[in-house]
């Protein structure tokens, strides 16, 4: 019972902070607020169960859908419920929904994107001479790392991420929260709520805004799963904000077209890193063609923690791809490991 009081109250002050910050726009209050949503997910506990239902223990949803070989069901946004997601999550490992954000949301991320990784950048600059606090508010509101958590920013990882063309979403005060609102307004919260049957949280870690360079070498498949704690549920969703994929000239993901419900032996046979799965394993078990969508800037595609996918690596890719990648659990079953954030 304390602990459900804890995470009522950490949600309650959540709640009054994002409502000041509506009222007053003052950076100090939206730095506050995501300090808070950070703080109050580390009451976000897997064993407390907050979950109104088990959706792994009903029957199976109907398969709505029948792409062909190597894609996946593709749908419109207002297509979009949690039976259509549902539907194309259990039966086909991911779904693809047209102009989840308008033309202009997802510009305005890129921009967005181009901002913070200035401030990235000036923040490095002035806390290589010591004056990171110094820096004016504007600054601080599109990038921060967050204060009195030396644990939580992995030493280096801040600008490990930064030159990687990452930036962990939750470090740009101002634009996760423009994120939050444009996801609300969008209703993404029912959505998550009927497919989860349970509250969603977001992850700290895995939840970045990106600018990424065409890549000079093929990029290794990996299911994010093998990054998170065992028995979790997990919904990522992946928004372009750039037109790329199959026919452009910036690159966008390849993935095998089918539901898995396992991870897959890492790191064997010509595997690159521990973690990952090597294009000699992907071609022996997976038979048929891989999916390599086309995206328009503002198609999203979600999957989830079993999905095997690599960021797709060809001559033609040779313009940067901007994305936003949001990693979402439900609080009974989230991956504690990935540092749960309060939405
Ligand atoms: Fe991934």
């Amino acid at each position: 019972m304390a602990a459900i009081r804890a995470a009522e109250a950490a949600a309650d002050k959540v709640a009054a902070l994002a409502g000041t910050w509506r009222q007053t726009g003052a950076a100090g209050d939206l730095l506050r607020l995501r300090d808070e949503r950070i703080r109050a997910g580390a009451v976000v506990d897997a064993a407390l169960d907050t979950a109104w239902g088990d959706r792994h223990a009903e029957p199976a949803p109907p398969d709505l859908f029948r792409p062909a070989p190597g894609e996946l069901p593709d749908i419109a946004l207002s297509a979009l419920t949690p039976d259509t997601l549902a539907s194309a999550m259990h039966h086909h490992g991911a779904l693809i929904v047209r102009g989840f954000f308008t033309p202009r949301a997802a510009l305005d991320f890129r921009t967005d994107i181009d901002a913070v990784q200035a401030a990235l950048q000036g923040y490095l600059d002035a806390r290589a001479e010591g004056r990171e606090d110094d820096r004016p508010t504007s600054q601080k509101t599109l990038f921060q790392p967050v204060p009195k958590s030396g644990g939580l920013h992995k030493g280096a990882a801040t600008a490990f991420l930064g030159m990687s063309g990452a930036v962990g979403t939750m470090l740009s005060p101002l634009v996760s929260q423009r994120l939050l609102d444009r996801f609300e307004t969008l209703g993404l919260r029912g959505l998550l709520q009927g497919y989860f049957r349970d509250e969603p949280c977001l992850s700290f870690y895995k939840s970045v805004l990106r600018r990424a360079e065409p890549l000079q070498h093929p990029a290794e498949w990996h299911q994010d799963g093998a990054f998170m704690d065992a028995g979790i549920d997990s919904l990522n969703l992946w928004v372009a904000l750039s037109t790329c994929g199959a026919g452009t000239d910036s690159p966008g993901m390849d993935l095998v077209p089918q539901r898995l419900r396992h991870i897959v032996q890492p790191g064997t046979n010509g595997a690159l890193f521990k973690w990952s799965v090597s294009g000699a394993t992907v071609a022996e078990d997976f038979a048929g063609p891989l999916a390599r969508p086309r995206f328009e800037a503002g198609d999203a595609l979600f999957f989830d923690h079993f999905n095997l996918h690599a960021t797709s690596s060809a001559p033609e890719f040779t313009r940067a791809r901007y994305a936003i990648e949001t990693w979402f659990f439900p609080k009974s079953r989230c991956a504690v490991n990935q540092i749960p954030v309060l939405w």
